[in-house]
């Protein structure tokens, strides 16, 4: 009995101690900072460069579908431009981050960082003080004639004062920081160019490193973002940030016959779909800067969708209401 009793004592000392270190470590390491090199890459005035940004910006990369402010948000989800002053907030278990304000400004844009620290928090997810990015933005292996294009566009944005507290994070929120968020960068060497065309390659390129069409339509861990299921085979279940009350969970859109969702689409009806922005609304999917793709991007999209691995997975519904805990 007395053993015991000393085992206990002993242990509970050794685990009270275990958790001030781990709340010790946490307070230390969650503003940790990254070494990372800065991307040669220069801002443009060429008029077709500005105008290929603005493109991806408002369409594809749906830069506006996140970075908009909260009293803008039904006229981002039209796909309207609006000003990319920022302040839309994600609710994550781990707290709240709020999208920051990329407009020109000096004080609370981005007016006062360089080419090259932005193209590092896009490329290499590396905050320009050297911490990491939480893995938002899918744009890791961006070309470097399309990543020039988005910052020479973010450049002729005019200034809107409008700061913004990007996060408030909880203790947990600090402990994901602290040891499981480090910078995402490329997954090989980005390519210097990539030639928009109809053709399935460069709808591969879309839909992996522009629009993030893999990152919703593929299961994931919602607390870390690790893929855990096979590519776009759905079954990502998400709370809709705009409507809580609503989870969706992303349809399976390989071309498995069975359950495959547009296994049976012909090009003209999934052109037709882009085309008509949010039928759900609440829905996590940016419809409206999608409404703004060519019918190019569009076409080539699903050519490269139809030549992605079939998987078999039914999901049955694709939203639900979210169940409260
Ligand atoms: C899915 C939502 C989402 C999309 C799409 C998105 N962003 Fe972001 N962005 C964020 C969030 C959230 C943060 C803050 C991340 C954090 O706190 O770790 C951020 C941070 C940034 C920053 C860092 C700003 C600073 O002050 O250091 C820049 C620059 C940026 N985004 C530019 C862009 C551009 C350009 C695009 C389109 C090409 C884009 N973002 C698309 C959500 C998004
Ligand atoms: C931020 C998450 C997100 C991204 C990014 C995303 N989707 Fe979705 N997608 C969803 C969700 C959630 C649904 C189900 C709700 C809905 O239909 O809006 C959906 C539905 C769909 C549907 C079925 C629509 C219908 O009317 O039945 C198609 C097709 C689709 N997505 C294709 C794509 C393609 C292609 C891309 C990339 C260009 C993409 N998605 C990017 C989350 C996303």
């Amino acid at each position: 009995m007395e053993r015991l009793k000393a085992i206990l004592k002993w242990s509970g000392i050794v685990l009270g101690s275990l958790i001030v270190l781990f709340v010790a470590a946490v307070y230390a390491r969650h503003d940790r900072t990254f070494d990372s090199p800065y991307p040669k890459i220069t801002a443009s005035t060429d008029s077709a460069v500005i105008a290929r940004g603005k493109y991806l910006v408002n369409g594809p990369a749906h830069c506006t579908g996140c970075h908009f402010a909260p009293e803008d948000m039904a006229k981002a989800a039209a796909g309207e431009e609006v000003p990319l002053k920022g302040g839309f907030a994600f609710q994550l278990p781990f707290g709240v981050i709020r999208t920051p304000n990329i407009t020109s400004d000096k004080a609370t844009g981005i007016g006062a960082l360089t080419d090259g620290e932005i193209a590092r928090v896009l490329r290499n997810g590396v905050f320009p003080d050297g911490r990491a990015v939480f893995d938002f933005m899918p744009f890791h292996d961006l070309s470097d004639e399309d990543l020039t294009a988005v910052i020479s566009y973010l450049r002729t944005l005019p200034p809107v004062h409008n700061p913004v507290v990007n996060r408030e994070v909880n203790f947990m929120g600090k402990a994901v920081s602290a040891f499981l968020i480090t910078p995402v960068g490329p997954s090989a060497v980005p390519p210097r160019r990539v030639t928009p065309d109809s053709t399935a390659a460069y709808g591969k390129y879309i839909a992996h490193s522009i629009a993030n069409c893999v990152g919703c339509h593929t299961n994931r861990d919602l607390m870390t973002g690790a893929f855990v299921g096979p590519s776009f085979a759905g079954g990502f279940s998400m709370p809709s940030d705009v409507m809580p009350e609503l989870t969706f969970t992303t349809p399976n859109i390989t071309p498995d016959p069975e359950t495959g969702h547009i296994a049976q689409w012909t090009e003209e009806v999934f052109l037709h779909r882009f085309r008509q922005g949010v039928q759900i609304p609440g829905t996590p999917m940016p419809w409206g800067s999608f409404k703004n793709m060519s019918e190019l991007e569009v076409k080539a999209l699903y050519r490269y969708l139809q030549t992605v691995e079939p998987v078999k997975n039914k999901v049955e519904k694709v939203v639900q209401k979210t169940e409260s805990n």
